[in-house]
């Protein structure tokens, strides 16, 4: 999962308005460090997290920030709202305004919840050619029964937007509990779906996106960094977009 990358001559040149065979004079004078680290080669690749001084002079220092949330019911999934509190009024971090979401929940809904300020890896999560599987824990008003293991594999028919679902897996944990995994993301798709057996969903929590659990030490309205680990699961399960 890499960010957009320029060659390092162009950056330098957009930044300080150098021309760009001068720009081969301060690399060979050893003036330019790329994360700490003297730079010659003007083919090398830069992004917009790496660290990049000129004569100490620090030109770009922005790191990029990867965040697990535990979104309580009740806090809509927007980073402004007139109405609602926001996930991101939930934090404190400096790098808060930076943020933006990589997925949503509904504002009833609660559970996993990624922010990043990285564009690049929060396209990538949520392009619907990741079919990244997202699993909830869902509670219904009535008694679920076998028929709803194989509707939900088989898909529904959404004819507002002319497609039907993909399998999804449904496992009844209880009379009026189930997991559900689903492969995308449509609007309101677990409510919608359960819908179509007069159930309402009476609550809805997100446990996982792909490998990456719902960290159960983060209490709702908390949130904290990926770990690297957990940026690697990610970036394996969605390596092949
Ligand atoms: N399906 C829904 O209906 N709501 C959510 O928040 C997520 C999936």
């Amino acid at each position: 999962m890499h960010s957009k990358r320029s060659r390092l001559d162009r950056f330098i040149s957009a930044h300080c308005a150098i021309k760009r065979k001068d720009i081969r004079l301060l690399l060979a004078q050893g003036r330019v460090q790329v994360d700490g680290v003297r730079a010659t080669d003007v083919d090398l690749q830069v992004d917009q997290f790496s660290h990049i001084t000129l004569d100490q002079r620090v030109l770009q220092e922005r790191s990029a920030s990867y965040v697990m949330l535990h979104k309580p019911v009740g806090v809509v999934s927007a980073t402004r709202d007139v109405e609602h509190q926001t996930v991101l009024d939930l934090m404190a971090r400096p790098d808060r305004a930076e943020l933006h979401l990589a997925g949503r929940l509904d504002l009833n809904s609660s559970g996993l919840m990624l922010l990043t300020n990285d564009g690049q890896w929060s396209r990538r999560l949520t392009a619907p050619e990741s079919k990244l599987p997202k699993r909830y824990r869902v509670t219904l008003g009535k008694p679920l029964t076998r028929d709803y293991v194989d509707a939900f594999a088989r898909g529904f028919y959404f004819p507002y937007e002319g497609i039907t679902t993909l399998p999804a897996r449904l496992e009844i944990l209880s009379d009026h509990c189930a997991e559900v995994i689903l492969c995308e993301g449509k609007y309101h798709q677990i409510k919608r779906m359960f819908g179509r057996f007069r159930n309402p969903v009476l609550k809805l929590h997100r446990t996982a996106i792909g490998q990456l659990e719902l960290d159960p030490e983060l209490k709702p309205g908390e949130s904290r960094d990926l770990t690297c680990h957990e940026l690697a699961l990610l970036a394996e399960e969605s390596a092949s977009i």
